[in-house]
């Protein structure tokens, strides 16, 4: 069983179908992307774009120059799960048969993950996935992604599990230890990649964003579905009584594209001095934004792996992650969607902070920016 998970079926060279579908599958498979390029004469990837998200994605892709070969644009305006999910199968499985690739590699945890990872199943088709095995052990929480996670990872071949703990959790439900590898998270590899191109272009976006130039600066991002209505209420009151708290703090929140984080933030939010609202940033603004911040207050799963790296201080509006190395390290911690607890930490961090430096990239829990490098070598390995 070591040395045939993944077979070429014409030639020597793998043919991994890519898909992803939102910002952060694009930012985390775009160095994996880059490193099978790298790699050509060996694998040859049809990159797939399922267009969960449409200008979210772009954005993204057009830092990394990533062109999709196939691009389903499957997003449509305020869309259902289950509609999105119904959409994906049927055109994942209409690429799969049209392209016979040799297997399927997904990143994560969205619709995007288990309906393609779902369409492979069903063509027999081994699956890679990329950051596997993270778990709250909640369905819950977060909803869908933990349901996600695990169907996708019923049907996985190849587990890429970032760290030891996702290993261990694989393990534990019974996956054989050969189907795990320990390659770190491809976030980092992108991190590693854009941090100091973002610092040296510092100008650039002190002009875009004159108010992170502030003594204290806070950055929130939150769009989490377990969140919305009276979570997500709750965080903006929140950040209403902190900016009273704090005036000369600047509070900067690009906000989420869904319509039902979009709208109640900006009518919450709206209007207040401090509360500076801006549209989802590119990703390398966002990138020099965290560089900048003294606080992140965030439920992203993503920011929480990028933060520890630029050493600002992580506060996560959830009850559970799925992510927990951060917290055990002490770079983060949970402060769900209480607002008086939010109110309170954010407000000692700041009260704590002097100002922030910029640090060198080091010593993330999550990753040393060498995952690309080992998935594509035991892709290689097992083909
Ligand atoms: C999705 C993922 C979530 C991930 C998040 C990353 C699922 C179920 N959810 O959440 O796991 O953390 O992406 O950001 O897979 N929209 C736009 N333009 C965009 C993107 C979204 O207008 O570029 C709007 C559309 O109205 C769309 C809605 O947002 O219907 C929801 O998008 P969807 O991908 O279903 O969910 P997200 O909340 O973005
Ligand atoms: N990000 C970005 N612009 C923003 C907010 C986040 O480019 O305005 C990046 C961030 O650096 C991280 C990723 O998007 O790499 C996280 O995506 P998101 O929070 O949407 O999803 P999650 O990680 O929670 O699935």
């Amino acid at each position: 069983m070591t040395s045939s998970l993944l077979q070429p079926r014409n030639g020597d060279r793998l043919r991994p179908l890519v898909v992803f579908g939102t910002r952060p599958e694009a930012i985390k498979l775009a160095p994996l992307i880059r490193q099978f390029q790298q790699n050509s004469g060996q694998i040859s990837p049809i990159v797939c774009s399922t267009g969960q998200h449409r200008e979210m994605l772009d954005q993204v892709l057009g830092y990394f120059s990533i062109t999709p070969d196939l691009d389903l644009g499957l997003m449509r305006p305020g869309q259902s799960l289950a509609g999105l999910t119904a959409r994906c199968i049927e055109s994942v499985d209409g690429v799969i048969e049209q392209h016979q690739p040799d297997c399927v590699v997904v990143q994560g945890d969205t619709t995007t993950v288990m309906a393609s990872a779902m369409a492979a199943f069903y063509h027999r088709l081994p699956v890679v996935h990329v950051e596997a095995g993270l778990r709250t052990g909640d369905l819950g929480a977060p909803w869908p992604e933990e349901f996600n996670r695990r169907v996708a990872g019923l049907v996985t071949t190849l587990h890429c599990a970032p760290t030891q703990r996702s290993r261990q959790a694989l393990l534990d439900e019974g996956v054989p230890d050969s189907q795990v590898c320990v390659t770190g998270n491809t976030v980092i590899d992108a991190l590693f990649w854009s941090v100091e191109k973002e610092r040296a272009d510092d100008t650039r976006w002190r002009s875009k964003y004159p108010m992170a130039t502030a003594d204290r600066v806070v950055l929130v991002t939150g769009h989490r579905r377990e969140n919305f209505g009276g979570g997500l209420e709750a965080i903006c009151q929140a950040l209403l009584e902190l900016a009273r708290l704090h005036p000369e703090t600047q509070f900067i929140y690009p906000v989420h594209l869904n319509p039902n984080v979009k709208g109640p933030v900006h009518a919450a939010l709206s209007g207040c001095e401090n509360i500076h609202l801006v549209p989802p940033a590119q990703y390398p603004e966002f990138v020099w934004l965290m560089d900048q911040a003294d606080v992140v207050l965030t439920d992203s799963g993503g920011v929480q792996e990028e933060a520890p790296s630029l050493k600002c201080a992580v506060l996560v509006t959830r009850d559970k992650t799925e992510r927990p190395e951060a917290v055990d390290a002490g770079l983060a911690e949970l402060v769900g969607t209480d607002r008086e607890l939010i109110v309170r930490r954010v407000s000692a961090l700041l009260e704590q902070s002097n100002g922030r430096s910029q640090q060198s990239i080091q010593d993330n829990p999550y990753g040393d920016g060498q995952a690309s490098r080992r998935i594509t070598d035991w892709m290689l390995s097992q083909s």
